[in-house]
């Protein structure tokens, strides 16, 4: 692969990351161990920063290569997204490996995000990559792509959508190991607010005293509580100097729900912590 295509993988800079349970040392075995990892959580709870993580992580502690090949899984995704294409240069059809491919020829992670969305022909190719064979065949190529030591697949997706069309076969979710995530407890929470919000630790220990309240709370029927990404959201507007109240209600409110009953009881407690 070209030096341009893999620098765009590469994570190079630490990202910030707050530990919040055993995660670090679970997937540092899994690793290790070449198992798969699946990664279960409410939207915004940092499945994803924790992979970004552990890839700069891995990469300085074990024989990680800090590559990072990302994918965001949707319905129309194809199998024939992850391993490549052939396209048409100068009335030539010239092969661009997909992400799987490069993955498996360069080592390094291959993060499936909202793994359930994508069609199941998606996961079907992960089952070789996934076991003790360790390869990708390439129909188009008629070639199969032995995949390195340092890499390994992660999936991650949201248990509080699933449905029985959108759910991991059992045949799949086996091949891997799960760690639960939830969202961060107050203690922590405060440190991410304060860190990626660039708030003072007051208004932090705040929205993270909201955010408790919201998923605690027993007389409104909410889809999900509030993720931890909203109350960053939240954070950076009142550091634009916005009035916290309306910054809450915007960012947090609005945002998790459209029914007007529950936004107004989302309100009340706004308005109980912000007065
Ligand atoms: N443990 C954590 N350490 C640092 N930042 C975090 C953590 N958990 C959540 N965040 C913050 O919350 C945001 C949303 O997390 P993200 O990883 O995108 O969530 P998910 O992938 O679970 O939907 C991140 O961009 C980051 O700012
Ligand atoms: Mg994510």
């Amino acid at each position: 692969m070209a030096k341009s295509q893999k620098s765009g993988y590469q994570i190079t800079e630490k990202p910030f990351y707050v530990p919040i349970r055993d995660e670090v040392i679970i997937f540092e075995r899994a690793f290790s161990e070449k198992i798969p990892v699946l990664l279960k959580g409410p939207t915004g709870c940092g499945k994803t920063r924790f992979v970004e993580y552990m890839a700069y992580h891995l990469s300085k502690n074990s024989k990680g290569t800090g590559l990072l090949f990302t994918v965001a899984c949707h319905e129309d995704l194809t199998a024939r997204d992850l391993t490549g294409r052939y396209i048409m240069k100068g009335g030539e059809a010239v092969w661009i490996d997909g992400p799987a491919t490069l993955a498996a020829r360069e080592g390094g992670i291959l993060y499936l995000d909202e793994v359930v969305e994508a069609r199941k022909d998606v996961t079907v190719i992960l089952h070789p990559l996934t076991d003790h064979r360790r390869m990708l065949p390439i129909e188009l190529l008629g070639e199969q792509v032995k995949a390195p030591e340092s890499f390994m697949v992660v999936l991650s997706y949201n248990p509080g959508y699933q449905s029985v069309r959108k759910n991991l076969k059992q045949s799949t979710k086996q091949r891997f190991i799960a760690i639960d995530f939830a969202y961060p407890p107050p203690e922590k929470e405060i440190i991410i607010i304060t860190t990626e919000g660039a708030v003072d630790r007051q208004t932090a220990e705040k929205l993270a005293l909201l955010g408790n309240d919201i998923r605690n709370i027993s007389t409104i029927d909410l889809e999900e509580g509030v993720s931890t990404r909203s109350l960053i959201y939240a954070a950076r507007l009142i550091k634009q100097g916005m009035q916290p109240r309306r910054a809450c209600s915007i960012a947090i409110a609005q945002a998790i729900t459209d029914e007007k009953d529950e936004i107004a009881a989302l309100e009340v407690i706004i308005d109980k912590i912000f007065r």
